[in-house]
């Protein structure tokens, strides 16, 4: 398997170290992955072949389905030979999975996760969530199948109000059911849903994650997440521009420290009991973001851009855009033995490296 450099060697083996129980369940089975092209799936797809390298006699197969709507990734191709890798280009809308294929677990991943493009891409965005994952459930339902993990999104929480902050899964959301952003949270509401019906009704064991805002190796850099456009204008010294005044805050989870998350509930997790996903704290505002990474970047690269208010060309760009988002992670740190440990300034500060490793050093 190719290991791009060090950040991501050091990322694997902590994923695998602090998830090995959930990989050890895995370990002679078929796992596919839908919707593993994207972000998530880089380290999910690349975790798996790792543990595989180091774990000669519990070796676990992965299969990964995705349309490549926004385009096909370079680190897929390099996946082709691995013998325990296989890669499926379809449509989950158009094509429904080939029962010959025989799957033991499923992670539902397909969706678009980046504002920018599910606001282009919104029926797709719908469809994947409802329809592909009912595909998955349908799957699911008719072979016996020990583990399904449905994506879900901090986003059904909408914009809580403070005195729900931190947010516990508990908590049921103060969400627009039209708007820009509708497409993407109510579908994200639906699919926990649909989980929780099928899981009941056919007694599958079906889990939920809601992530709260990942960044780190995987993510494209043209994706449209912050970390993304703030690492890109870092490294190409040019200034660094926010959407808005800056004030909305967040908690930023690194990629390895949520896939393991991922892999816990995925294994461990209670069937249709949704588990919120992401670092407790800091809650820092995109003002404070867009200083780390100046800050880094100026210490890594002689960064000399400045931090710019500017207002987007899109009027709708912060409509609906939650004021707030922290989670409350108790229940994943009881429940799954969840423990995230990589600081912001580090995943960041990692996170830079790694780009300019992959899109800047020729
Ligand atoms: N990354 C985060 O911080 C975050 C936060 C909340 C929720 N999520 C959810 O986690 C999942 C993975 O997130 P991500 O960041 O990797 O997303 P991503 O947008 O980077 O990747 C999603 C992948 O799904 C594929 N896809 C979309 N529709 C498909 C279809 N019909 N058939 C086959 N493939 C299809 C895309 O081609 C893409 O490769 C998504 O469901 C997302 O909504 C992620």
């Amino acid at each position: 398997m190719l290991i791009n450099n060090s950040i991501e060697k050091k990322d694997l083996v902590y994923i695998t170290l602090k998830a090995s129980s959930a990989f050890k369940t895995l370990s002679q089975k078929k796992i596919l992955i839908t919707g593993g092209a994207g972000f998530l799936g880089y380290y999910l797809v690349k975790s798996i072949l790792f543990w595989n390298e180091v774990h000669s006699s519990q070796k676990i197969f992965v299969t990964v389905l995705d349309n490549f709507m926004l385009g096909e990734p370079p680190w897929i191709q390099e996946l082709k030979q691995n013998p325990f890798f296989s890669l499926l280009k379809k449509n989950l809308i158009t094509s429904p999975l080939n029962c010959n294929q025989e799957f033991n677990y499923i992670i539902h991943a397909a969706s678009i996760a980046s504002p920018v493009f599910y606001r282009k891409h919104q029926l797709e965005t719908m469809d994947a969530n409802i329809i592909g994952l009912r595909r998955v459930l349908e799957y699911a339902q008719r072979n016996k199948i020990n583990g399904v993990l449905f994506f879900s999104s901090s986003e059904i929480y909408g914009d809580p109000p403070y005195d729900k902050i931190p947010t516990s899964e508990n908590y049921r959301g103060n969400v627009s059911c039209i708007g820009p952003r509708a497409c993407y949270d109510e579908s994200k509401r639906y699919g926990e849903t649909l989980c929780y019906v099928f899981a009941n009704r056919y007694n599958i064991p079906i889990k939920i994650v809601r992530p709260f805002n990942n960044y780190g190796p995987g993510m494209k850099i043209n994706d449209g997440r912050i970390l993304a456009d703030f690492s890109r204008a870092a490294l190409e010294n040019k200034n660094i521009i926010i959407h808005s005044d800056g004030s909305p805050t967040r908690t930023y989870c690194y990629v390895a420290d949520a896939i393991i998350g991922y892999f816990l509930a995925l294994i461990k997790g209670n069937a249709a009991d949704p588990y919120n996903i992401g670092l407790a704290k800091p809650e820092i505002s995109v003002l404070e973001v867009a200083k780390l990474v100046q800050k880094l970047a100026k210490k890594k690269f002689s960064y000399s851009g400045s931090v710019i208010e500017m207002k987007s060309n899109d009027s709708e760009f912060l409509i609906d855009n939650p004021n707030r988002r922290c989670p409350d992670i108790s229940k994943a740190k009881k429940e799954l033995g969840f423990s995230p440990a990589v600081s912001i300034t580090q995943g960041v500060s990692q996170t830079l490296d790694w780009y300019k490793k992959m899109y800047y050093s020729k």
